[in-house]
């Protein structure tokens, strides 16, 4: 990014504000009314975030050719918009995601025109986090429609293949399977086989369009309640430790956890964060600080393993995390350190939240010990950005995620609102009442034909029910 002076800061500060205050209103109401709300979403989000940056039309922040991965058909962008908002455009030329792997030292875009593009991305981490893995994927498989043979039966098998890769990019995740599944059912609802290719090429770019739409009403939903959950201590900031990154880099627009610190900030309440570092990967160092930073949020960053001692010292209101897959018993997967946090919290009894869209929850696994975790490379804990930390030939375990029991769990803020313990039934009735908001809500340009809940959603959501105790102890039967 180019040097500012203080007083620039204070120009930013200014516009950022402004931004927000406008951001918050044009994106449920001025993207519903256009064709493409994807694109008019993103497109405004970048306008803003020129205005406020002073930069001319097509300037990047920074963008160079010497950054592009070796891979022929996934190249940094040029002249590429700067984009910080969120973690992708998508426009007429196909999806250009950030770099995440180069943050905080460049911003820079890469191209992804394909399935396998995507799934190549998501599996580097190129893009990350639960809810923009998932929008990204639904995103791959519409381009990849665009690009299929029309015959019906080599058409299906590319957009089966497609969602199986997908799939397979990372386990954890569940919004990304989530995605995929509504995109296949879309082509089950556009007719399959016997369906007309145009219709179903068209259904699936809307249909995506879609999952991207909802996905920022939903997190702007959840961040105004998260806001109301907030603590108010008198006459002093909220002090809100976070880990990993769940700002829009993670999520698209808003975020989740880091959604919530953002409108608390930008609504005028007082909040000082403390940002985990989040060892090994560094999301809370190279991300959630640089996303704070933009957005003008005071604050700190610590080692880990210096969060107990925060806490015991009383320099922690509350804790916000986010989510990769929340169980059906409200047991969460997470960011791996997560679990550490909330037996801290609960010693010493600070509330501990969950922010993560009802897409992040999966009925279909009945507990957290069901949530496949992903092991990521060793070198990740070996290495710090590629300079060794330890003896050559150590071994290292690298677990990705780790899942916090759901009695640990203060509440699990979703854009239903606030969900409290027993939460089988709560998580239940979020989705059914999610699903039925989007079936009432839906923009005019989506096609009406689907519903957000998927025949598998529907199906789990009636076996979840069933498996909760009729006295709400929320006991699942395996
Ligand atoms: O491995 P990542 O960076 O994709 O991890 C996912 C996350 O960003 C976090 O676990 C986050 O808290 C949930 S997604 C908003």
């Amino acid at each position: 990014m180019p040097e500012r002076s203080p007083r620039d800061e204070t120009e930013v500060d200014v516009g950022r504000r402004l931004f927000f205050r406008r951001f918050a209103t044009d994106v449920v109401t001025a993207a519903a009314t256009v064709v493409g709300a994807a694109q008019q979403l993103q497109q405004q989000s970048m306008d803003a975030a020129r205005d406020i940056l002073g930069m001319e039309d097509g300037q990047a922040a920074t963008a160079s050719d010497s950054a592009a991965p070796a891979r022929a058909d996934a190249t940094a962008s040029s002249g590429a918009a700067s984009g910080f908002r969120t973690p992708f455009r998508w426009d007429g030329d196909g999806l250009h995601l950030i770099d995440q792997r180069k943050l905080p030292d460049e911003l820079v875009e890469v191209d992804i025109r394909t399935a396998a593009d995507g799934a190549w991305a998501i599996r580097e981490m190129v893009v990350r986090g639960a809810p923009a893995i998932g929008q990204v994927a639904a995103i791959s498989m519409a381009l990849q429609a665009e690009q299929a043979p029309e015959a019906p039966f080599a058409f299906r098998a590319v957009i089966r293949g497609a969602a199986t890769a997908l799939r397979n990019a990372r386990p954890t995740a569940v919004n990304l399977g989530w995605a995929v599944d509504r995109i296949l059912d879309r082509y089950e609802a556009a007719g399959g086989t016997d369906g007309d290719h145009e219709a179903i090429v068209a259904g699936l770019r809307s249909e995506a369009e879609s999952i991207v739409f909802e996905a920022t009403t939903d997190h702007g939903r959840l961040a105004s309640f998260g806001v109301d959950a907030l603590p108010t201590p008198e006459g002093r900031p909220l002090r809100i430790l976070t880990h990993c990154n769940t700002g829009p880099l993670a999520c698209g627009q808003y975020g989740t956890a880091l959604g919530v610190v953002q409108v608390a900030h930008h609504a005028g309440r007082s909040v000082e964060v403390f940002v985990d570092e989040t060892r090994p990967y560094l999301q809370g160092a190279r991300l959630t600080a640089w996303e704070l930073r933009q957005a003008g949020v005071p604050h700190t960053l610590i080692a880990d393993v210096a969060a107990g001692h925060l806490m015991s010292r009383g320099e922690v209101d509350v804790i916000l995390v986010g989510a990769d897959r929340i169980a059906a018993n409200g047991d969460t997967a997470n960011k791996v350190g997560t679990y550490t946090l909330a037996v801290l919290a609960a010693r010493h009894g600070v509330p501990f939240y969950v922010c993560a869209p009802t897409s992040s929850v999966d009925l279909t696994t009945p507990t957290g010990a069901q949530i496949p975790i992903e092991e990521r490379p060793a070198d990740e804990v070996l290495q710090v950005r590629g300079l060794a930390i330890a003896p050559a030939g150590t071994q290292a375990r690298n677990p990705a995620f780790d899942v916090t029991p759901a009695d640990l769990i203060t509440g699990i803020l979703t854009e239903e609102g606030l969900l409290r313990a027993p939460f089988g039934t709560a998580l239940v009735e979020a989705k059914r009442t999610a699903a039925e908001r989007w079936v009432r809500e839906r923009p005019f340009w989506a096609d009406p034909t689907p519903s957000p809940t998927s025949p598998a959603d529907e199906k789990a959501s009636v076996e979840a029910s069933a498996a909760f105790a009729p006295d709400g102890s929320d006991e699942v039967v395996v």
